[in-house]
């Protein structure tokens, strides 16, 4: 199981004062050296955290893997181009809200998706989707042609252990052996922490896990490096 360090928490610490600390290039390093087996980051239409320059610099300086998060727009397709992230995922973006809020809908975008999906491919850019649990959704991923699909583990992470949250980890298993069954690469994230990761480890055909702000608000506490290596250590 792989760990992807969202960074995007530092950057919002920098915008909070609108200065140049913490400096992201520093933090994707640091979290790097600990252990981390990618960086993302998420460039937003408003900007509020990361800009064209922080993916300029982060392009330069990880060595790991690049995977930057994007809403499927004209104006983000010409940034990927330009930067060349090792990955693009596509999610959604609705300006208003504190964090991406549920899966890319696929099938009611599927031509313009293809299309977008297409001209990444053609630069050399693995294209990921982040995808609520739905097999036609995930169907339709696999049709648009991504390399892999995140599946968003925001419905599983919100709940109390219980029966509801039995029934949103079943829904993450499922998605999870179909899209393998169809030959995608299968990721997931959101809302994971220290403590709500051990079911979503224990599926099989998770290899990655991207995972941001509980590692940001241990690493506030702790440090970067006890925060990637406690969350290292966790998934190992
Ligand atoms: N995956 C996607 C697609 C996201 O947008 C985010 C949040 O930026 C994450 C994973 C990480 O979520 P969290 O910050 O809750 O760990």
């Amino acid at each position: 199981m792989r760990l992807a360090v969202n960074i995007d928490h530092f950057v919002t610490l920098r915008e909070a004062r609108k200065g140049t600390e913490p400096e992201p290039v520093l933090v994707a390093l640091l979290a790097e050296q600990a252990g981390a087996d990618g960086i993302v980051c998420h460039i937003r239409r408003d900007r509020r955290h990361i800009k064209e320059r922080d993916l300029r610099l982060l392009r330069e300086t990880v060595k790991t893997k690049l995977n930057v998060e994007m809403a499927a727009t004209e104006e983000m397709k010409k940034i990927a181009l330009a930067v060349r992230p090792d990955v693009v995922s596509l999610v959604p973006e609705r300006p208003e809200e504190l964090t991406t809020e549920g899966g890319l809908s696929v099938a009611a975008n599927r031509r313009a998706l293809d299309r977008h999906v297409k001209a990444l491919r053609k630069a050399g850019i693995r294209t990921s989707i982040f995808i609520d649990t739905s097999p036609d959704e995930i169907a339709a991923a696999g049709d648009v042609g991504v390399d892999l699909i995140e599946i968003n583990t925001g419905k599983y992470a919100d709940r109390k252990p219980g029966r509801a949250r039995d029934r949103a980890l079943g829904a993450v298993r499922r998605a999870a052996e179909y899209a393998r069954s169809i030959g995608l690469e299968v990721h997931a994230g959101h809302g994971l922490d220290y403590r709500n990761l051990g079911p979503i480890i224990a599926i099989p055909e998770i290899e990655e896990l991207s995972i941001g702000f509980s590692i940001v608000a241990r690493a506030a506490v702790v440090g970067i490096d006890r925060a990637v290596r406690e969350m290292t250590a966790l998934l190992r």
